[in-house]
């Protein structure tokens, strides 16, 4: 087996079970505290999963690095870093909406080359391969065809600095009036495996990090999709679309290039 491919099963295998933990503790009363700004809550559950993952790659993996959104930052001596969102959705869980997943994706000197996202409220799981396809429970996945961006159905996200959401606002002013019409589920990386099965046409954000986009992005990019990461002052902006309609959404949600 090709080292992607065990990086792939293993990122499978612990996504299962961070979910499995996730699933079962959403109706604990839960104390989430704030980070970034007031409206950036994280809950004990977020924390505990990035242990959780931590230990359960240490055992599997020893010597690899992590990132991970609750604070590990280890470079590793492998050649093989971890980048992980233990609880993409924290306001749906914490709400109780059920759209949240865990994200794990597996870096290769410096690219990212499998991942798995898990959906954590329905029990469906996404993966991907560098050059081998990405999969929703095992089935082949492929994006949207659309060809005109007028007959798209987009996603996208908010922040929770408060002029991110300002710029964000004023941004969807002007691609609104241009698509079919446009979703925030509030997970990014579901939005991602979501066009990536051509459930969503495309995506795009600003303000998203690494430990959200990693996993999202090769299994949207395994299944057809064409994507830009632009970085902004440290809020990168992702622009996720079949290739048919990539050029003309870009230009729309970058005005200013
Ligand atoms: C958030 C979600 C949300 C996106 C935000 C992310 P979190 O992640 O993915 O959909 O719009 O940009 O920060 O905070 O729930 O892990």
């Amino acid at each position: 087996m090709s080292l992607p491919e065990e990086l792939r099963q293993i990122a499978i295998t612990i996504a299962r079970e961070a979910g499995a933990v996730v699933s079962r503790r959403s109706t604990e009363h839960l104390h989430p505290d704030t980070k970034s700004t007031a409206t950036d809550v994280v809950t004990e559950v977020d924390r505990d999963t990035e242990k959780l993952i931590r230990q359960r790659l240490a055992d599997l993996r020893p010597g690899d690095g992590m990132l991970g959104e609750e604070g590990t930052d280890d470079p590793g001596s492998t050649g093989v870093r971890w980048i992980v969102d233990p609880l993409d959705g924290t306001v749906n869980y914490l709400y109780g909406i059920g759209a949240y997943s865990v994200s794990i994706a597996a870096e290769l000197d410096g690219q990212v080359v499998a991942g798995a996202v898990y959906d954590a409220a329905t029990g469906v799981g996404y993966d991907g391969v560098r050059g081998g396809g990405s999969y929703r429970n095992g089935v082949r996945l492929a994006c949207s065809d659309v060809t005109d961006l007028g007959h798209a159905l987009l996603g996208t996200g908010f922040g929770y600095d408060a002029q991110v959401r300002a710029d964000q606002g004023a941004l969807i002013a002007n691609v609104l009036p241009r698509v079919r019409d446009i979703r925030r589920i509030g997970s990014a990386a579901l939005d991602m495996c979501w066009v990536a099965g051509g459930v969503l046409d495309a995506y795009f954000e600003r303000g998203t990090h690494e430990w959200d986009r990693a996993a999202g992005l090769l299994i949207a990019e395994e299944a057809g999709a064409r994507f830009a990461v632009i970085p902004e002052n440290g809020r990168d902006l992702v622009v996720l679309a079949p290739p048919a309609i990539f050029d003309e959404l870009f230009a729309l949600v970058t005005p200013q290039n």
